[in-house]
């Protein structure tokens, strides 16, 4: 019985443990967001969250994930409260066809949880392996670009009326 966190939730899958995740999570579980490319950890189609980190599930063997927290693009946000890299990637219209965003924004978001403010080069690193057949790649790292200064400012307006907060200047109110 491998047992584990899927978008916040505990799950339990007793069949074959060799089964890679991105079967078990579309299969099983019925998440169809996280998409098969190569089948071979080359595209990144199947890219989900695994304790925060990227990794391509294609070639991930369930087992390899107990106890672990997997995030999949349905966890990452909803249509009706989206991740600010989702905002991103409409105010961009990064998508073509579709079928790499889901991996390609499960690193994205990967990257910015780490690096709030990467450069250039950082993002190549970190999205060099999400094959995007449609050529988005421009719009990507706009978008990226764009959700990380925006991500970067809401945390400043936050702090900024924090510390205007009487609670945390020591005021008495
Ligand atoms: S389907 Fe997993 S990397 Fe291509
Ligand atoms: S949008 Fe078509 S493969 Fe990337």
């Amino acid at each position: 019985m491998i047992t584990f966190q899927l978008n916040n939730r505990a799950v339990a899958f007793d069949l074959d443990p060799d089964t890679p995740l991105l079967w078990v999570v579309r299969d099983h579980f019925k998440l169809k967001g996280s998409k098969f490319g190569c089948g071979m950890g080359l595209c990144g189609a199947c890219t989900m969250h695994v304790n925060g980190e990227a990794l391509r599930t294609c070639t991930l063997p369930v087992s390899a994930v107990q106890g672990a927290a997997i995030t999949t693009i349905e966890g990452l946000g909803t249509p009706n409260n989206m991740h600010p890299l989702q905002q991103a990637w409409v105010e961009h219209s990064v998508p073509q066809c579709g079928y790499c965003q889901s991996g390609q924004l499960m690193s994205a978001s990967a990257l910015l949880s780490k690096n709030p403010n990467p450069s250039d080069d950082e993002i190549h690193a970190a999205m060099d392996g999400n094959i995007c057949r449609c050529g988005t790649y421009g719009k990507i790292k706009a978008a990226i670009k764009s959700s990380a200064a925006a991500m970067r400012s809401g945390a400043l307006a936050e702090s900024a009326v924090q510390s205007f907060d009487p609670a945390n200047r020591g005021v008495e109110s």
